[in-house]
């Protein structure tokens, strides 16, 4: 690929960009992948791709940025306000009704946005202290931030650091975190996969959950048939696992 376009790089390409990004490029849409590619080759002016991933490999600066660009940190607290009511009017109220606190986590949860809006509403449910609530991303910049707790005030950061554990994890190549949840929150980050990635993805989330367990997706996303991962439809982008 010499100009920025819409070419798609060849498997090998592929797979050199791969492994000096450290992303399973392989699983994300390749229409996304290539408008990203594109764009590094035009910012960096370089004129192939096995020349973009030697860059990758010497610069860390150029890393960052191509990395960034395909993983797409986007987020905000209560981004998607009508989802958030959702979980904070019927959601959370039916999980609490048969315990006092929850099992959360946030996968692909970028700065902690997301984690940290389900965090302001146990507790002003008053079900914080029994919570546990996990937050991952491939980006360790971006974990790490949420670690730092920017997007809240300091008193809500003190009062939630005990029930929050921030971790980098790759969705596509490491299994869940241990435990079984009772929320998964996995909003806007299949949306850049392929669809048998997505598939996958969407398996590991039901197998993390227990029976009776919540998984909400992004705004733009859904299941097409969610028994075949052993849900049922529970409301807009949101699915209940079915006891075994
Ligand atoms: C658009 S943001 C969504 C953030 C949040 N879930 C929200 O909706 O506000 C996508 C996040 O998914 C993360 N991500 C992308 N691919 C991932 C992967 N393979 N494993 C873990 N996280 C990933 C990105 O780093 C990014 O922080």
């Amino acid at each position: 690929m010499t100009a920025p376009g819409a070419d798609l790089p060849g498997q090998a390409d592929l797979a050199r960009l791969a492994q000096a990004s450290g992303i399973a490029l392989e699983s994300y849409r390749q229409a996304h992948v290539s408008a990203c590619v594109a764009r590094a080759l035009a910012r960096h002016e370089t004129a192939s791709v096995a020349g973009l991933a030697r860059l990758c490999r010497r610069d860390p600066a150029v890393r960052a940025t191509l990395r960034r660009s395909i993983l797409v940190p986007v987020t905000g607290l209560f981004r998607d306000p009508e989802q958030f009511e959702l979980l904070g009017e019927r959601v959370l109220p039916a999980l609490l009704r048969t315990r006092s606190g929850l099992s959360v986590w946030s996968a692909g949860c970028s700065d902690g946005s997301e984690l940290y809006s389900v965090v302001l509403m146990l507790r002003r449910l008053g079900a914080l202290e029994g919570s546990r609530l996990i937050g991952s991303d491939l980006s360790g910049g971006r974990v790490e931030l949420a670690r730092q707790g920017a997007v809240v005030s300091e008193a809500v950061r003190r009062e939630a650091t005990p029930v929050l554990h921030w971790e980098r994890r790759d969705l596509l190549r490491e299994p869940s975190p241990p435990g079984t949840f009772d929320l998964v929150l996995c909003r806007n980050v299949a949306i850049y996969f392929e669809p048998p990635a997505q598939e996958a993805l969407y398996a590991k989330l039901a197998a993390a959950l227990r029976p009776g367990g919540v998984l909400l997706l992004g705004a733009c996303e859904q299941l097409l048939a969610p028994d075949q991962f052993g849900f049922a439809a529970a409301g807009p982008h949101l699915y209940r696992k079915v006891a075994a």
